[in-house]
């Protein structure tokens, strides 16, 4: 049900060492929100959806699914990732497995779907994405944009109700991006809740329904596109956004 709440993150922190690299991170996620993530390399955004993933744990902080606080506790991994479900910057497909299996591995392993409904909802995925011709391909005979098509689709074969996005464009040559951020956008209009960390700043104010903006782990401001990218309040925020502004 649109609006209904799926995540709340209450004072999350995570140190590496000493590295205090989360401080005091709060936000939620409703059904039908598109959450652009922005803000410099480092800043943390990658160890935040990492912990939203469970493949960080969070040294302080709660991480609420559905009212339920899932951190310190003996959740299910691949269950929960088959409801938050993530695509790496790096696509990480499984190279021995043709596009159809990787997209129907997990469906068969976690979800205990029959091979035959796995393949047809694999199928039904891998259209959208524009990638049902290839099924029989190996990875490494795809380009990085067709890969990265094949991870959104395996991913959606889980039918998450929330998909996080690390960087899903940034390891792709300049001339594919438009291609990932397409489909990302088609997502967006069909309604699928989002978290998408990007440098994509025109999709970003484009397709989300609320930015937020990290700098040095905690998140310096926050609101809808049109405030963070035409008014920016947080001199931190101004100077980031000036530099792709002039770039
Ligand atoms: N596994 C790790 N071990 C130690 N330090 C890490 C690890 N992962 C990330 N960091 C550090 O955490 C900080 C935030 O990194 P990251 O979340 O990757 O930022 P971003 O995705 O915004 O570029 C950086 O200083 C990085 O070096
Ligand atoms: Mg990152």
């Amino acid at each position: 049900m649109k609006g209904e709440m799926i995540l709340e993150i209450r004072h999350l922190s995570k140190a590496f060492g000493t590295n205090l690299v989360l401080k005091d991170i709060d936000f939620s996620v409703k059904t039908g929100d598109v959450t652009c993530i922005i803000g410099a390399s480092g800043s943390g955004k990658s160890t935040l959806l990492r912990c939203l993933n469970l493949l960080e744990t969070p040294t302080t902080g709660e991480i609420l699914y559905h009212g339920d606080n899932i951190v310190g506790t003996k959740v299910n991994a691949p269950k929960y990732r088959s409801r938050v479900g993530m695509v790496f910057q790096s696509f990480n497909l499984f190279n021995n497995m043709n596009v159809l299996e990787n997209c129907m591995v997990g469906q068969t392993r976690v979800l205990k779907k029959s091979k035959e409904e796995a393949r047809k909802n694999a199928l039904y995925y891998l259209e959208k994405v524009g990638m049902a011709p290839y099924i029989n391909a190996k990875p490494r005979q795809l380009s990085g944009g067709q890969k990265q098509r094949v991870a959104i689709a395996r991913a959606l074969a889980m039918e998450p109700e929330l998909l996080l996005f690390d960087e899903p464009t940034s390891a792709l040559d300049p001339q594919m991006v438009g291609e990932v951020l397409e489909v990302m956008r088609k997502l967006a209009d069909e309604g699928l809740t989002m978290i998408i960390v990007t440098h994509e700043m025109a999709f970003a104010r484009d397709v989300s329904s609320h930015v937020v903006f990290m700098a040095g782990g905690v998140i310096a401001e926050e609101g809808a596109p049109a405030d963070i990218f035409g008014n920016p309040q947080n001199h931190l925020t101004k100077e980031f956004l000036g530099r792709f502004m002039k770039g």
